[in-house]
């Protein structure tokens, strides 16, 4: 299968690069294809003509999103727009990546695709609104929701942490912001089954996908470090403090818990998803001997 990928240097870009050894790949990284370029997104897919895109570009800062609300906007919304434009026109389904943080965290249990979404920042209201444009514009899209991605490439919370691990002895972490860690991995490996189902048109539309087992962020910081520890990395932090959300202010608001329920991916390509124990178990051996 020819698929095209969009956003290749980040977290979920690479894997999929990694994943995808039994498909042509087009890779694009930003430099190669500003998905907020009309033109220059409808000439590469007619150019590569792929039989599939899948969109691993974002705006991911969530906090310099508040203050930057053009550039998200422009990425997460009007990104999708030219994607999904540019898929339709050429008959080309789009698999799309979006985000537990359009929800406002105030249900009960795990959220399900249908429930009610309310995002409480500019960057999930900028991912909302791609959602949005990538169901108005494209007959046969896949959109994935997917939760606290980390890898061992990019910025994400685990390889900050180890950082800040490694420099001091004691630490605070969130604790009353419940989620599922997921690995960049393990969304890349359902994008793949995704793209290696028969692509029937009863498929398209919006799914969750993320690791089971949810945590808060003190909980994946502490999982962390003992999988460090274990895997011989000198860390120095001894104290881990667990602190409240409102200990520790941050120009965007998150959802307090954004539990997403999954079943209906898993029941649809067939698919079981790793914990994110053994991802980071996994990720953690890469990162040793990596620069953090
Ligand atoms: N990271 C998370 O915790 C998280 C949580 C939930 C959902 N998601 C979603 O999961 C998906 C993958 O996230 P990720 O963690 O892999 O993101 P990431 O590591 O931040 O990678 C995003 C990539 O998009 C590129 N990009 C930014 N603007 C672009 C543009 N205009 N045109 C083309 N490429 C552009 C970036 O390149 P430059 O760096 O060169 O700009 C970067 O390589 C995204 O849709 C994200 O919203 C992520």
């Amino acid at each position: 299968m020819k698929i095209l990928i969009t956003g290749s240097n980040g977290q979920l870009g690479t894997e999929l690069q990694r994943l995808g050894s039994a498909h042509e790949l087009f890779v694009l990284d930003h430099d190669e294809l500003d998905i907020c370029d009309a033109t220059a997104v409808s000439q590469a897919i007619a150019d590569f003509f792929p039989d599939a895109v899948v969109n691993a570009a974002a705006y991911t800062a969530v906090d310099r999103a508040e203050s930057d609300c053009i550039a998200a906007f422009a990425v997460n919304r009007d990104g999708p727009t030219n994607l999904a434009k540019a898929c339709e026109l050429n008959g080309i389904p789009l698999i799309h990546v979006s985000t537990d943080y359009v929800f406002d965290g105030s249900g009960q249990g795990a959220y399900v695709e249908s429930d009610p979404v309310a995002p409480l920042g500019v960057y999930g209201e900028s991912k909302l609104a791609g959602e949005l444009a990538v169901q108005q514009h494209c007959s046969r899209y896949i959109i994935l929701r997917t939760s606290w991605v980390f890898s061992a490439h990019a910025n994400n919370f685990v390889k900050t942490m180890l950082r800040l691990g490694i420099e001091r002895e004691t630490l605070g972490v969130v604790a009353d912001q419940h989620g599922c860690p997921t690995s960049a991995a393990e969304l890349a490996r359902g994008i793949y089954a995704v793209l290696e189902s028969d692509l029937n048109d009863s498929i398209w539309g919006v799914y969750h996908l993320c690791q089971p087992e949810p945590t808060t962020w003190f909980g994946f910081a502490e999982a962390s470090f003992d999988e460090a520890r274990k895997q011989d990395m000198n860390m120095k932090v001894s104290t881990l403090n667990a602190i409240a959300t409102a200990d520790y202010p941050t120009p965007a608001k998150r959802p307090t818990s954004s539990l997403m329920n999954c079943s209906k991916f898993s029941q649809t390509f067939d698919f079981t998803i790793k914990p994110w124990s053994a991802s980071l178990q996994e990720v953690i051996k890469e990162l040793k001997h990596a620069k953090l």
